[in-house]
């Protein structure tokens, strides 16, 4: 009914460009998972270019902004283009049935901030995933109708395009709609996700399901074809008629029906009531940087100010990339700053957040006051509370481009989980996400990142969840320098204040930057969690003999960057970790 396959293809190679990017170095990636051992899509790590740049976590999303930059669009029109392209050919957290947040500085220098994050439904309460007693109802949050929340992408790519877009609304969406519509190869890592998740698709859906294949049990390849006729349908429908269509047209009727079958709360006033909000950007100054990043409701920009403003004090640079005390360091002021994210941050819409309080310089000095150069300070004693952390697979993803005008657009977007809530908009074609989860839905109950919430975070109706997205970009001495921004939940802001910091204090590439291995960590649980191979075994005794405990994760984040070079040219560095990709020109 909904995504239609055409049978598994022996190989598919990568649309031909019909630009010509300016690459000088090419890591092929080849699609690494347990299904294909064969390139789908040859993917571009390191890309320059003259005068423009495009990075995603998915070739065909890259070549969708490149080839828009090209027929003239500006960086916003190539933005809203990867949007859509990504809600087709990254089903898992590319959406229209999410949200998310865009930084953008003009060409002359002028930043904005779009809020397009989604609301809780007018019918949420406070205590709606708990039960009689109080406690947690497993998964509530997580799965299902219930953890949706009301999408904001479409109306987020609308507000973008009616201030800054080029190029007709309609023109943007034709790309992801022909992919849609013709189908396109999926990775082996989409197809790996496909068969991990089909038992959520099973649950939470009914026989129909088109993520799942036809006996259930068959296995999803590279290289199989999805057509998605539902989405391309959709996808025009707003092309026609715009985000009206989504909140009050055809689409909202999907979804309210969808809703109303499977007991969710968003209603058609839900739809029609959602609003994006153009936010004032979070402005840091760090050294002869001006970095700029999202305000509540995301975390990001606060709690990445206050980590840039710690830093700054310290000679990081003198100490070097990755040394014990540039890590203890980093580690120790971010044990501080995700503190004050559990009990401060929140919907400035709903809630007094004092973000002049967080960045003030005094309050950070008496943060640190119990900063130890020899030893790691026990959590508990910067706030206490107790608790174990699950660590589910989770996806989001950011993308940026740099148009040839100069103007620079961060991205970074979700459905939460991979696949959201697993709901699938039958006659719509497309997941709703799961965001509910970012809420705090219990006070000292950590959601699926471990983060802990207050109640600053409680649910009300119409209100934001407080998310950790940090889309940024940086000027240098009052030009454009980079762009930055990565998917990873909790993992987003110290992946973003690290790759920063590669690049302003240790000298490195953007590629070097997004290479180089990473940690994390966030107050709570009281660990460091290391990538595999992130840190020397010295440097991990070093840490572990002043107190420090590790956890291994296999990586953190995709983290994408455009960077200015001395010489003016553009470097574009997709991440190593996935199937992301980079074009200049
Ligand atoms: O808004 C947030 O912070 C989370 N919903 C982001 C989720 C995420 O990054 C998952 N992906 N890797």
């Amino acid at each position: 009914m909904h995504l239609q396959r055409i049978g598994r293809k022996s190989s598919v190679s990568t649309r031909t460009n019909n630009f010509i990017p300016l690459i000088i170095i090419t890591i092929i990636c080849l699609d690494s998972c347990n299904t294909l051992k064969q390139p789908i899509y040859d993917t571009v790590k390191i890309a320059y270019g003259n005068s423009a740049m495009v990075v995603t976590v998915h070739p065909l999303a890259t070549e969708t902004g490149a080839r828009i930059l090209h027929a003239g669009g500006n960086a916003v029109d190539a933005a809203i283009a990867m949007h859509f392209t990504l809600a087709v050919v990254y089903p898992r957290a590319g959406n229209i049935g999410g949200g998310g947040f865009l930084v953008y500085r003009s060409s002359n220098g002028d930043f904005s901030a779009l809020d397009f994050r989604e609301k809780a439904p007018g019918a949420a309460y406070r205590d709606m995933y708990l039960d009689d007693n109080g406690e947690v109802i497993p998964g509530l949050s997580r799965s299902g109708h219930l953890a949706a929340g009301v999408p904001g992408s479409v109306a987020g790519m609308e507000a973008a395009h009616r201030k800054y877009g080029r190029l007709p609304f309609s023109t943007l969406l034709a790309p992801a709609t022909e992919l849609a519509d013709r189908g396109f190869a999926i990775t082996a890592i989409e197809a790996g996700r496909l068969n991990k998740h089909r038992r959520d698709f099973l649950q939470y859906n009914d026989e129909a399901i088109p993520f799942t294949k036809d006996p259930p049990d068959t296995l999803w390849h590279a290289g199989d074809t999805l057509v998605q006729k539902k989405l391309a349908e959709t996808l025009q429908r707003i092309a026609d008629h715009g985000a009206e269509e989504f909140y009050r047209g055809e689409t909202a009727r999907h979804i309210t029906r969808e809703m109303r079958e499977g007991g969710g709360l968003i209603d058609s006033v839900d739809l029609a009531s959602y609003t994006t909000v153009w936010r004032e950007p979070l402005d840091i100054p760090y050294r002869n940087y001006r970095v700029v990043s999202m305000p509540p409701p995301s975390s990001g920009g606060v709690t990445l100010g206050q980590l840039l403003k710690i830093a700054s004090r310290y000679p990081l640079r003198e100490w070097g990339f990755q040394d014990t005390r540039t890590v203890h360091l980093m580690v120790e002021a971010e044990r501080r700053a995700y503190a004050d994210r559990t009990y401060h941050l929140a919907d400035m819409d709903y809630y007094d957040v004092p973000i002049d309080s967080l960045l003030d310089a005094q309050y950070l000095t008496r943060q640190m006051h119990t900063y130890s150069p020899d030893s790691a300070t026990s959590s508990g004693t910067v706030m206490s509370t107790d608790f174990a952390v699950p660590l589910e697979s989770y996806e989001t993803t950011h993308y940026t481009v740099v148009d040839p005008e100069g103007n620079a657009v961060a991205v970074t977007t979700t459905l939460n989980s991979s696949y959201g809530c697993k709901v699938f908009v039958d006659d719509a074609g497309f997941f709703l996400n799961n965001e509910m989860d970012d809420f705090s839905i219990k006070p000292g109950v950590p959601n699926q990142f471990g983060l802990l919430g207050k109640e600053a975070n409680a649910i009300e109706p119409g209100k934001r969840m407080l998310s950790s997205m940090t889309p940024t970009i940086v000027e240098k001495d009052g030009r454009f320098c980079m762009t930055i921004g990565t998917p990873g939940g909790s993992t987003i802001i110290t992946s973003v204040f690290q790759v920063f910091l590669n690049i302003a204090e240790f000298e490195m590439t953007a590629s070097e930057a997004v290479r180089a291995r990473r940690f994390h960590h966030q107050w709570l649980p009281d660990e460091i969690v290391v990538e595999e191979n992130a840190l020397s075994p010295q440097v991990r005794e070093e840490l572990r003999s002043m107190g420090h405990v590790f956890r291994e994760v296999k990586l953190i984040g995709s983290v994408e960057v455009i960077h200015r070079l001395p010489d003016g040219r553009l470097e574009g560095a997709a991440d190593p970790r996935g199937n992301d990709h980079a074009a200049g020109f």
